[in-house]
């Protein structure tokens, strides 16, 4: 991801979920953690972003933000950058990857659970309808 994409995310975080992170929260993401901010391709156009972050102490990487434009959902894209974000985190020696997912969103969790994430507590009123998330955490192999 560039500094010029911000926009594009921004707008793809706003149509997919019900309480997006707002510009300015994406902007300090991607300059927390530059290397670890992806967006994913197709035909030239940007259809999806993963933002990520990583706790220095714990050597941990975190999932903020990841959507794909709904017209190109199922067809391998989060999956293809969940990948690449996590070989990205290994190779700059994070021994673990956390996120927080809503306990309602079975098609993520499943995609999760695919690629290594376990759940391991149920985070109440975690988001702003008071509804709940599952923290999940991968470890690097
Ligand atoms: C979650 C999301 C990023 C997945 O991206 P995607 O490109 O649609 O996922 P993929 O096509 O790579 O799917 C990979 C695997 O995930 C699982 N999966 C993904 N979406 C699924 C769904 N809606 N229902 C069931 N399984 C699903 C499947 O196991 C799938 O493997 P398969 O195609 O071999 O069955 C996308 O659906 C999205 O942007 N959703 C809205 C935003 C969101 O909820 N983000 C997650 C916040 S924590």
């Amino acid at each position: 991801m560039r500094e010029d994409d911000i926009l594009k995310v921004y707008e793809i975080e706003r149509k997919s979920f019900p309480y997006p992170f707002g510009e300015v929260l994406i902007h300090n993401i991607y300059f927390g953690a530059p290397e670890l901010c992806f967006v994913i391709e197709c035909d030239q156009e940007i259809v999806g972003f993963l933002l990520g972050g990583y706790i220095p102490v714990e050597k941990q990487t975190h999932i903020f933000s990841i959507a794909i434009l709904e017209n190109y959902r199922g067809m391998g894209f989060g999956k293809k950058i969940l990948l690449h974000f996590l070989e990205r985190s290994s190779l700059l020696g994070h021994t673990n990857t956390k996120l927080e997912v809503s306990v309602d969103n079975a098609g993520a969790i499943k995609l999760y659970e695919e690629l290594g994430f376990e759940i391991v507590s149920r985070i109440r009123k975690y988001y702003q309808d008071h509804s709940d998330a599952f923290l999940m955490i991968r470890k690097t192999e």
